[in-house]
């Protein structure tokens, strides 16, 4: 199979639509990284997501719809503090986990959960895309599973071409990493996966929020948690951020021993490396988030190994990004 890029016009939307209801998958930008798209509503176009990236059978996926689909068609018992999110954050990099109205979507979508993970993303190109379809549409980050997530078309055509016959371009994606994913169906929102819609912004909306650590022998309430995830092709080594000066020691090392070390580092660290060998994260929250993936791509294809120095910060949407980080260079 080969695979296209195009940009996103009515032509390239009119092959999409033919492709999503033959049964198979599209790439499509969204403002977080760049999925890939199936329709929800049936068996085949969603078992065919999971073959594409090797996805394992048991984490669910996201139902992404334009701005004006009807919420109720999906999912019910809507909480008042879930409607205070909605209208506040959507269109978003802020997902919804509901009660699952049944038969709406397949049942492979969420893996035998009675929820259903919702997302509405601002991204125009993303809009448009849904709007012409006008489905409900299933999709994971377009990535091979376990890979570092598309922030760009190039990386949705490194991972799977050949696997899809067509990618619409929209650009490099603004956010960076994904959406935050947020159970709305108990008491209090409980955050699943922290992301670019912070704890702190939920809290300010309606007062409160959790975040979900699983107790040990729990089973996962976001099954995506248990698995590796975003990882370079090249070696990683991920160092805390009070041990710059050990980071610095290891790339001296390696550097002598002739390995091509890169390091992946805040702004405020980068002279402590030389120029040409420094993967800039950049100085605010948002601006780390949004090079992340990008930088994790580069470096992979430039380095033997990555020496990542975690960024000070912790809190808001940093946390985020701290969890991805941790992710890419985690052991298996
Ligand atoms: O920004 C994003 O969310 C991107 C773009 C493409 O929209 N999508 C994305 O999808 O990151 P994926 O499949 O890579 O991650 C979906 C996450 C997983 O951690 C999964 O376990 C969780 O959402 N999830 C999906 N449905 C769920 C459900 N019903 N209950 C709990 N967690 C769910
Ligand atoms: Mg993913």
């Amino acid at each position: 199979m080969t695979t296209e890029i195009k940009k996103i016009c009515e032509a390239s939307l009119a092959e999409a639509k033919g492709i999503l209801e033959r049964g198979g998958a599209v790439a499509f930008p969204t403002e977080t990284v760049y999925g890939l798209g199936a329709d929800a509503r049936s068996d085949e176009a969603v078992s065919a997501i999971y073959a594409i990236k090797g996805r394992p059978s048991d984490n669910p996926l996201i139902v992404h719809v334009h701005r004006e689909y009807p919420l109720t068609e999906l999912v019910y018992d809507e909480r008042p503090y879930a409607a205070i999110l909605r209208e506040k954050f959507l269109p978003g990099p802020l997902t919804l986990v509901y009660r699952k109205k049944e038969g709406a979507v397949s049942d492979l979508v969420s893996c035998g959960l009675d929820t259903l993970a919702v997302r509405v993303p601002s991204h125009e190109g993303a809009q448009a895309f849904l709007r012409y379809t006008g489905m409900p549409i299933a999709a994971p980050s377009a990535n091979i599973s376990k890979h570092i997530s598309p922030v760009s078309a190039g990386h949705v055509y490194d991972d799977l071409k050949g696997r899809i016959p067509l990618i619409l371009e929209g650009g490099r994606c603004s956010g960076g990493i994904e959406s935050t994913v947020c159970d709305v169906t108990g008491e209090y929102p409980v955050i699943l996966r922290a992301g670019l819609v912070s704890r702190e912004m939920i809290c300010d909306a309606i007062g409160r929020c959790d975040v979900y650590v699983p107790k040990s022998g729990e089973r996962v309430r976001s099954p995506g948690m248990k698995y590796k995830h975003y990882a370079p092709k090249c070696r990683t080594m991920l160092f805390d951020a009070d041990k710059a000066g050990d980071a610095v020691d290891e790339f001296r090392r390696r550097s002598d021993a002739g390995e091509r070390a890169f390091v992946l580092c805040a702004d405020a660290l980068k002279n402590l490396f030389p120029a040409d060998k420094v993967l800039n994260l950049g100085r605010s929250d948002e601006e780390m988030a949004a090079n992340l993936y990008e930088l994790l791509h580069e470096g992979e294809n430039a380095a033997d190994l990555i020496i990542a120095i975690e960024p000070e910060k912790k809190d808001g949407v940093m946390a985020g990004v701290i969890n991805r980080l941790t992710k890419a260079c985690a052991e298996e």
